[in-house]
């Protein structure tokens, strides 16, 4: 491991180091207005929400790692208090990048950018209409975390006002492939958090076995991995042994079973004829059938989260040992 003492080491790679592992970040596409009224709008993804009773988000538009200036983002939010924060899609990600070219004051990257502004309800600065995600804001608080150069400035933003377009929800849950949401990562790559690249986890339930719950034999099978265990261990209890043999036994048998069609099934996520297949091979004396059995559950548990399934397979595998 590349060990760091950040007081010894160059700003610069320390920057490129939060970047890598403070990742993906969201990022607030934020527009400010001056106090003479010139537009401003400039991508910021040292960028997250911290409360939300009452809804705070904090942004920080750090001084320059140059020459330790100020951005004209933090000029403005002093002088007037007052942003709308967007959040940036895919279809917007090259016009923020744009947006976020160091420009002079007076110039409006809203005109460099080509991206629309609209008018806000409660604050000053213009929303971006491409955005199907808005917050109006007021500055709460600015905190400034030192004087030289990439030294943050959190802005503490209050959110006044949310606009959200209604198509982006699906029975009240923000869908994520609708709002297909770009996030930022370590040098010039960015992800997309939509498609392949999203999933889900549910919640363990109220009280899980954890760990130290599974019994030894499964714990360290050299098949499943620290994500299969966890979706097991995140059981109430380790069912009964019987029951799942049971329900193992009951899978029937596809003919013409054989090593090559077990991972063909296993390729196509179909767990279930993979599992008859292991069995069949299990009657031939395979081999290595413990690993055959606990690949079947993995893969229940990687495709479908399927931890019933995925239980009795493992308890079925292990049987000689429990
Ligand atoms: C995706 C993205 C994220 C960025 N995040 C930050 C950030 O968190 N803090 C920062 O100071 N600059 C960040 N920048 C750079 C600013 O957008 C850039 O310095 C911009 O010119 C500031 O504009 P302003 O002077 O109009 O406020 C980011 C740039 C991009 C493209």
């Amino acid at each position: 491991m590349l060990s760091v003492d950040p007081k010894q080491a160059p700003i610069k790679d320390i920057h490129g180091y939060l970047l890598g592992g403070a990742a993906p970040r969201p990022i607030a596409l934020v527009s400010t207005v001056s106090s003479s009224g010139a537009r401003n709008l400039a991508p910021f993804s040292f960028f997250n929400a911290f409360s939300a009773n009452p809804p705070l988000v904090v942004f920080s538009p750090s001084r320059r790692l140059r020459d330790s200036t100020v951005k004209d983002t933090y000029t403005n939010l002093l002088e007037t208090k007052e942003c709308v924060i967007q959040a940036v899609t895919y279809d917007m990600s090259q016009q923020v990048n744009l947006a976020s070219a160091e420009y002079d004051s007076e110039v409006d990257e809203f005109v460099k950018s080509g991206l629309t502004p609209i008018e806000s309800e409660v604050v000053k600065p213009p929303r971006v209409k491409e955005s199907p995600y808005q917050m109006e804001c007021k500055l709460e608080r600015m905190i400034s975390l030192g004087t030289g150069g990439a030294a943050g400035n959190l802005a503490l933003c209050e959110v006044l006002r949310f606009h959200i377009d209604e198509n982006m929800f699906d029975k009240g849950v923000m869908q994520p492939d609708r709002l297909d949401l770009v996030a930022r990562m370590s040098g010039a790559f960015y992800c997309r958090a939509s498609g392949a690249a999203v999933f889900r986890i549910p919640r363990p339930g109220k009280s899980p076995m954890g760990f130290d719950g599974l019994p030894e034999c499964i714990k360290s099978s050299p098949t499943l991995t620290g994500n299969d265990l966890a979706q097991l261990a995140g059981e109430e209890s380790v069912p009964n042994l019987a029951d799942a043999c049971a329900a193992v036994e009951a899978v029937p048998q596809p003919s013409g079973a054989s090593e090559e069609s077990f991972y063909r099934f296993l390729d196509n996520l179909d767990y279930k004829q993979a599992l008859g297949t292991a069995r069949a091979l299990d009657g031939q004396n395979h081999s290595d059938i413990t690993r055959l059995y606990e690949l079947a559950a993995h893969c229940a548990l990687e495709s479908a989260g399927d931890t019933e399934f995925a239980w009795n397979v493992a308890l079925y595998a292990r049987r000689a040992s429990l």
